[in-house]
């Protein structure tokens, strides 16, 4: 299983959902099954460390974001992907839209649809303060609990 969480920059909101999925794939022992990574629909921040909002956000919480350098989305995210899932609909419909289609497997999906939450953005933080960095984090946490709810369950089928 490969999850590819995706944000305009890559460097708040997907850097934050790749810790925290890590975080939470870690604590039950699954490493070696669900891979976990993070790019961006834009390439001007790619290379650079996440934002230092993020990083200080999930230190806060336990949760390290070490080692990851922000990266544009590929094609081959969509074809070596099992899941790509965005941060917002903005994020969706780039997603959508730049798909190289014939023989993808990627689903496509927001963090945040149904079952997993209410069908709603996860807010873009980059231009506020760090409060708003603390309701991604909070949002993230439960969409990546979802989300591996899910993942758990295609495991076992
Ligand atoms: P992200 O946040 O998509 O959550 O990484 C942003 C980062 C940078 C910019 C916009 C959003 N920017 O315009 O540079």
């Amino acid at each position: 299983m490969r999850v590819v969480f995706v944000c305009l920059g890559n460097i708040c909101r997907s850097p934050l959902a790749e810790g925290i999925l890590r975080y939470l794939v870690a604590q039950k022992g699954w490493q070696s099954q669900i891979e976990v990574d993070s790019a961006g629909t834009g390439a001007w921040h790619a290379g650079e460390p996440p934002d230092r909002r993020s990083i200080a956000v999930a230190k806060s919480h336990g949760v390290s974001l070490d080692g990851q350098r922000a990266r544009q989305v590929t094609d081959s995210d969509y074809f070596e992907s099992n899941w790509l899932i965005a941060m917002d609909k903005n994020n969706l419909s780039t997603l959508e839209r730049r798909s190289p289609t014939r023989g993808t497997q990627a689903r496509i999906e927001l963090l945040m649809a149904a079952p997993r939450g209410e069908h709603q953005d996860v807010p873009d933080p980059y231009y506020g303060g760090d409060q708003g960095f603390e309701e991604v984090y909070q949002l993230v946490w439960r969409g990546c609990e979802g989300l591996l709810e899910q993942i758990e369950q295609e495991l076992n089928r």
